[in-house]
């Protein structure tokens, strides 16, 4: 079953055309990652999955079900996390409540109206949970805005695997990582999203090629290849287009 697919997808700002006609399609438990170069659309398919923007053309469909125009926390609620390009935690927030903020989302419960004791308690200690599984029960009361970059980016990902998603879509988490944040992030992301289905959109080849079993490229709005990391690699339009003479 494709967990996730678009169909025709279309977008412009105001004009300038940036996906034209995008099939993604993306099955059940494969960590998908989507390549291309700076420009190329990866955040707007990104987003137009997401219902940050509507698409201009086309649907999107999450398990067969047409999902277009589902708002972000719609589509929370029905199974799907994302990650952003930009950090996005909460920076005077410690680490402790950034993941309790995403828990309570998941139970949608605004924090405000948050009364019921014993269900506090079970949110508290998903949250603990959480916080050691991602490693960052030493920064558990430092706010997101102290953290290193690597410790940052790592509670992002934790956010976004809060609400337990069975789909996750990461942007770009490990840009900017030096060498070792960027090894240790891709051992989190894969112990985080063991069981799940993931697309992540990565520039750093070494993680492509460590993470991926499946590799859709994106050329100026347009799929230009989707295969196994060694389809991709093969690929003469790939290579030509975009890996040139990586050594990949
Ligand atoms: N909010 C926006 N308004 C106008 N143009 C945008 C906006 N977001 C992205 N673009 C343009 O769309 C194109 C694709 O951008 P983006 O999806 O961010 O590419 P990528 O993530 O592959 O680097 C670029 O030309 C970019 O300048
Ligand atoms: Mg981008």
């Amino acid at each position: 079953m494709n967990v996730l697919e678009t169909r025709d997808l279309h977008h412009d700002f105001s004009g300038l055309k940036v996906l034209f006609g995008v099939n993604l399609q993306v099955r059940e438990g494969e960590r998908h990652a989507v390549i291309g170069p700076n420009g190329a659309g990866k955040t707007t398919l990104f987003n137009t999955i997401t219902g940050t923007y509507h698409p201009s053309g086309g649907d999107v469909f999450y398990k067969e079900k047409k999902i277009t125009g589902y708002k972000p926390h719609e589509l929370v609620r029905i199974g799907i996390g994302r990650s952003f390009q930009i950090t996005s935690t909460f920076t005077r927030l410690t680490a402790f409540e950034n993941i309790r903020l995403a828990i309570l989302s998941k139970h949608g419960i605004r924090f405000n109206l948050f009364r019921n004791v014993n269900k506090m308690k079970e949110v508290t200690e998903e949250t603990e949970a959480m916080l050691e599984r991602v490693n960052l029960i030493g920064e558990r009361d430092i706010p997101a805005g102290m953290l290193s970059y690597g410790k940052s980016r790592a509670l992002e990902i934790s956010m976004a695997m809060a609400t337990d998603p069975e789909l996750v879509l990461l942007d770009e988490f490990a840009a900017g990582m030096s060498r070792d944040e960027t090894h240790n992030a891709v051992e989190l992301i894969r112990k985080m999203t063991t069981g799940k289905t993931v697309v992540i959109i990565e520039h750093d080849m070494d993680v492509v090629f460590s993470l991926a079993d499946k590799i859709t490229v994106l050329h100026y709005g347009k799929i230009l290849a989707t295969g196994t990391p060694d389809e991709i690699r093969r690929n003469p339009d790939v290579k030509d287009a975009y890996l040139g003479d990586l050594e990949v």
